[in-house]
């Protein structure tokens, strides 16, 4: 842990606490290491004070054990993500072509796609997401590791990948409309609905991934999506619905739900694709 000046510091902690930060001490700690200056601090101190989120303060996430830049109005990558990357790290081939699809900061391919670095020879890692906002931290944070795109869903997707993405990550909006409201602060207010939003059960962009997956899939290729325990058994109806053949994974560690999705090896049957309007019901 970093030395600070004793009196600065233990005001800091004593700041956050008394606002309320469970780890006060050692978000004071990264606070400290971030200001350049004690006008920063104070303004970094009083930014999270008042209520933002510490990755959107910081101006980075850490995930998988590397700092990713988060912007303020992106998504914070949550720790729990961590497993869905690594579920698809275990089923990537050697050769893969990655897309990550809804990808905010960019941090589930960026990690996939660095992780998979040691044991692959090469990953061909595509990103897109609605938001400009995310697009630009995700074009930051994905560098040359590959390419971002900005629109809706697969429309921004070179046709050139249909037929050929061997591992789609999709991490999409899945709270349900009515539970947005009882989300913590942090994220009701500092992240965009669009990122939280999944609709009335939390499943319509979900369910329109899903529909249009087995058309992008390379034989064999997985779709992975996380989900909350509550929706994991519709969850699987989803991608079982969607001509994939589904299985779920858990971490009670990370408090994690994924369920996987694997195209058949034989030719792929197009599915029906559902547009926006038909998640966009509120
Ligand atoms: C739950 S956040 C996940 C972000 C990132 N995958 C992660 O785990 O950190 C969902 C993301 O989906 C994006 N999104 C929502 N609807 C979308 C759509 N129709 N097309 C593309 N992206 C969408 C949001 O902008 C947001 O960045």
């Amino acid at each position: 842990m970093p030395v600070h000046p004793v009196s600065s510091f233990s005001a800091t902690v004593a700041t956050l606490r008394r606002a309320g930060c469970v780890f006060a001490e050692d978000e004071a700690s990264l606070l400290h290491e971030a200001a350049a200056s004690p006008d920063q601090l104070a303004s970094l101190v009083e930014h999270r004070v008042a209520g933002l989120p510490l990755e959107h303060v910081l101006g980075w996430a850490e995930f998988c054990g590397r700092r990713l830049a988060v912007d303020a109005g992106v998504f914070v990558p949550r720790r729990r993500t961590e497993f869905l990357v690594a579920q698809a790290a275990a089923l990537a081939p050697r050769r893969a072509v990655v897309v990550d699809l809804c990808c905010g900061s960019g941090a589930l391919g960026v990690a996939l796609a660095t992780e998979a670095a040691a044991t692959l020879d090469r990953v061909d890692l595509h990103a897109c997401d609605v938001e400009p906002a995310a697009v630009r931290c995700a074009r930051r944070n994905v560098g040359g590791l590959g390419q971002v795109y900005e629109g809706d869903l697969f429309d921004p997707l070179p046709v050139g990948l249909r037929g050929r993405v061997d591992v789609l990550l999709a991490n999409v909006p899945y709270v349900p409309t009515a539970d947005v409201e009882l989300l913590p602060a942090e994220a009701r207010v500092h992240e965009p609905r669009v990122a939280l939003d999944g609709g009335g059960d939390g499943l319509d962009v979900m369910r329109r991934v899903a529909a249009e997956a087995p058309e992008w899939l390379a034989p064999g290729g997985s779709l992975l999506v996380e989900a909350s325990e509550r929706q994991r058994d519709a969850a699987v109806e989803v991608l079982r619905g969607a001509g994939l053949v589904p299985r779920v994974v858990v971490s009670e560690e990370l408090y994690a739900t994924v369920v996987i999705g694997t195209a058949g090896r034989g030719r792929v049957k197009p599915c029906r694709r559902y547009g926006p309007a038909d998640h966009v019901k509120r």
